[in-house]
C-alpha cells in the first residue's frame, strides 16, 4: 500500500541461493547498509503515527517483512482455496512450459496478496518486476516495464485499482495478445508503431475489487477474494515468525497473538514483534501466555484486538449515541477521523467481529459492543424502534 514503492527488478531463482528476498522492500536496497536493517528500523521504533493495529503497511515494514515472507505455496499458511487454485494453474502452467494466466488477487490489506505474488514468480522460476497502479502516472511508464520484459516474467501491480484510463488501455491488448501499440512522433507525422512482448504473467492486487474496471477485471483469467484468517492459521503464521525471529515462544503465547490479530497476518506479525521487544525488555526473552497479554496491555491492545481508537468508535456508537443508529460522517467526525478511513481501515473487522452494524439507516453497534465495553444494552420490551433487535418491526 505504499505509493512511494519503487520499480525494481529481483530474480525469484535467487531464492535457491538462500538469499534475502528484496522483491518487496522500498530497493531491496538494505543489504550492506546497517541503518536500513530490521533491527535498526526497529531501534527506529515506530517510526509512524499511526496505529500499530493498522492494517495497511507502516513506512519501515518493507525492510521488516523481508525475509519472513513465505517464498514457496507449500509455506503460505490459510487460504487453502485460493492455494489449491494455484497449485493447479501452476502445476498446468509448468507443464505446458506456458507463463501462468494473469491473476488479480482481492482483499483487505496485510492477507498476503503480494506474498503470493512473489510465490507465484518463484514457484514458476520466473523473475519478478513490482510496481503500483499510482507509480504508472503515464501510458509511457508501462509501456517501458512492459517492453523490458524476460519471457515469463511476473509483472506484479498493486492497487491496480489505481491505474489510470491511459495506462489501462495500454494493458488491455498486453494482457490479452502480448503486444502494445505505442505512438511515435507528435502532431501529422505521429504514428503507431505494434511491439511485440515477450509471454509474461500479470499479477494485480487490490483492496477495492469494486473499483477495478470491468475491463480490466475481465481480462485476467482468475481473480481470487483472501478471506480474513481463522485463528488456527493465524497461530501457525506466529509459530513460523517467531522461529524465524529466534524468539521462543510457547503455544499459549502464540495463540494470545493470534487472537488478538484481527484475522490479519500483518497484524499478526506486528504484534509479534511488539511483544518480543517487550519480552526482552521487561521479561525473560520467552513469549508465554502471561508476557503477551502483558506486553499488548503495554501496547493498548485489547483482548479483541482493538486500539484506543477503535474502542473510541464503539463508546461513541453505545454511550454518547446510545445504540441509535448514525451516519458514517457523524461517526467519524466524532472521532476525529475521515469517514473514508473509518470505512477502510476501522470497519473491516469491528463488521466481522460483529461490533458494529451497517443497516441502512446507519452505523449501529452490533450485539458484542455491549458485552465488549461492558455495558448493559438498552432494550427489553418497551424499547423504540431503532433500537438493537427492534429492527425487524420498523421494516415490516
Ligand atoms: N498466508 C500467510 N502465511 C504466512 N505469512 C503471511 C501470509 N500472508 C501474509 N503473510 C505475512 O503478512 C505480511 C503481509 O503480507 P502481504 O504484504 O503479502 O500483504 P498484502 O495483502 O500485500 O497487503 P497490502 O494490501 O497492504 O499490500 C507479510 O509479512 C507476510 O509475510
Ligand atoms: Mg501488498
Amino acid at each position: 500500500m505504499s505509493p512511494r514503492r519503487e520499480i525494481l527488478r529481483t530474480d525469484a531463482r535467487s531464492d535457491a541461493r538462500g538469499e534475502p528476498d528484496g522483491a518487496t522492500g522500498p530497493g531491496g536496497s538494505h543489504r550492506g547498509d546497517p541503518s536500513g536493517t530490521p533491527e535498526a528500523a526497529l531501534a527506529r521504533g515506530g517510526g509512524s503515527a499511526r496505529r500499530d493495529v493498522d492494517p495497511d503497511v507502516l513506512e519501515q515494514e518493507h525492510v521488516l517483512e523481508v525475509g519472513i515472507r513465505p517464498r514457496h505455496l507449500a509455506e503460505f499458511v490459510g487460504q487453502a482455496a485460493v492455494r489449491e487454485h494455484l497449485e493447479i494453474v501452476l502445476e498446468a502452467a509448468r507443464r505446458r512450459g506456458q507463463p501462468v494466466d494473469h491473476l488479480l488477487f482481492a482483499g483487505p490489506p496485510g492477507l498476503g496478496k503480494t506474498t503470493l505474488a512473489g510465490i507465484v514468480a518463484a514457484e514458476m522460476g520466473a523473475g519478478l518486476r513490482v510496481t503500483s497502479g499510482p507509480a504508472l502516472g503515464r501510458g509511457g511508464d508501462v509501456a517501458a516495464l512492459l517492453t523490458e520484459l524476460q519471457p515469463g516474467d511476473v509483472l506484479f501491480i498493486d492497487e491496480i485499482h489505481r491505474l489510470n484510463r491511459a495506462v489501462e488501455e495500454i494493458l488491455y491488448p498486453a494482457m490479452e495478445d502480448f503486444q502494445i501499440d505505442i505512438v511515435i512522433g507528435k502532431g501529422p507525422t505521429a504514428r503507431s508503431v505494434r511491439l511485440e512482448l515477450p509471454p509474461f504473467t500479470l499479477v494485480g492486487a487490490t483492496t477495492r475489487t469494486g473499483l477495478v474496471t470491468g475491463p480490466l477485471r475481465d481480462r485476467f483469467g482468475f481473480v481470487e477474494a483472501l478471506e480474513l484468517y481463522a485463528l488456527d492459521e493465524l497461530e501457525l503464521i506466529v509459530r513460523r515468525t517467531a522461529r524465524l525471529f529466534g524468539v521462543e515462544c510457547d503455544d499459549a503465547g502464540a495463540t494470545e497473538i493470534a487472537r488478538r490479530s484481527r484475522g490479519t497476518p500483518r497484524l499478526a506479525i506486528r504484534l509479534l514483534r511488539r511483544v518480543r521487544d517487550f519480552v526482552e525488555v521487561r521479561g525473560s526473552g520467552a513469549i508465554t501466555l502471561e508476557s503477551a497479554v502483558e506486553g499488548c496491555r503495554v501496547f493498548g491492545i485489547d483482548e479483541l484486538g482493538l486500539d484506543r481508537l477503535d474502542r473510541r468508535l464503539l463508546d461513541v456508537l453505545c454511550v454518547r449515541f446510545a445504540g441509535r443508529p448514525i451516519g458514517l460522517t457523524t461517526l467519524a467526525v466524532s472521532v476525529g477521523e475521515e469517514p473514508e478511513t473509518v470505512e477502510d481501515v476501522y470497519e473491516p473487522y469491528l463488521l466481522q467481529a460483529g461490533l458494529v452494524m451497517r443497516t441502512p439507516r446507519g452505523r449501529m453497534p452490533g450485539p458484542a459492543a455491549w458485552a465488549h465495553l461492558g455495558i448493559e444494552e438498552p432494550g427489553g420490551a418497551d424499547a423504540p424502534a431503532w433500537m438493537p433487535g427492534a429492527t425487524d418491526t420498523l421494516w415490516s
